[in-house]
């Protein structure tokens, strides 16, 4: 069994001083979940304070993209040496890196096997843009990442790794995909795609979140589904009150 895993992706959101706020209120709304693996993911400022203030909770921390390089003369990057040191968990690949920085399928190859070396598990976003949807593309856009982005990756690594299956169409938009059309594509198109790569076993362990528009009005139907472990939340996720109602829907409470 999968357990769920819900994570917060706050993009460009929060000072310190408002991502301290904001877990603050956040930690007492979820304190008594253990059914639900629970995750926030500030901006790279905030991180070490966040960091510090969940320290024993059950809320992990998680950066929000990183370079692959260990250390070196690449200004204004932030390496998976330095994460380490402070959160479990980086998202790679996310649809916005690679619509407005450049990121491709190789470089979050690069940047999946670096955070893996360095014992970080990557959240690995994969999806379709609505031009490669309504041209039919969508299981060949989707099964090109996800072989791409585990090339290389051996199997005992690619088990404890994460992918958010996020239609780009669906992000931030207010139109979340179908509860059955996510279920498809994560059974259909990625767990197929790594038991190609690998075995059922791996393809059965990795767990797969849904991302796009996720709200707790809609998390119940995600979590209905056999194939989704949990959601990638953006927007719904910078407000503690409303982060922690997916928590406790995705709980059951
Ligand atoms: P959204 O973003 O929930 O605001 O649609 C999801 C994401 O980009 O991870």
């Amino acid at each position: 069994m999968r357990k769920p895993f819900i994570a917060g992706n706050w993009k460009m959101h929060k000072t310190v001083a408002e991502a301290l706020e904001t877990v603050r209120a956040l930690q007492p709304l979820v304190q008594d979940i253990e059914s639900v693996d629970i995750a926030v993911c500030p901006p790279f400022t905030a991180l070490y304070a966040v960091s510090q203030a969940l320290r024993g909770t059950n809320i992990l921390v998680g950066a929000q993209n990183m370079f692959w390089e260990e250390q070196g003369a690449y200004t204004g990057e932030i390496s998976p040496r330095m994460l380490k040191e402070l959160v479990p968990l980086v998202i790679i690949g996310h649809s916005e890196r690679r619509k407005y920085f450049g990121e491709t399928d190789e470089t979050v190859n690069r940047k999946v096997k670096a955070a893996l070396a360095h014992g970080l598990t990557p959240i690995i976003c994969v999806g379709e843009v609505l031009e490669e949807r309504e041209a039919g593309q969508t299981e060949e856009v989707v099964r090109r990442q996800v072989l791409g982005a585990y090339a290389g990756v051996p199997a005992e690594q690619a088990r404890g790794t994460v992918i958010a299956y996020e239609p780009v169409w669906a992000i931030g938009t207010g139109r979340a995909a179908t509860p059955e059309d996510a279920n498809y594509v994560i059974g259909h198109v990625i767990r197929a795609a790594l038991a190609e790569m690998y075995n059922d076993e791996v393809a059965q362990a990795v767990r797969v979140q849904y991302g796009g528009s996720v709200k707790p009005a809609n998390i119940a139907g995600f979590m209905e589904q056999p194939e989704i472990d949990g959601a990638l939340v953006g927007g719904a996720s910078l407000k503690a009150d409303v982060f922690a109602d997916i928590v406790r829907i995705t709980a059951g409470r």
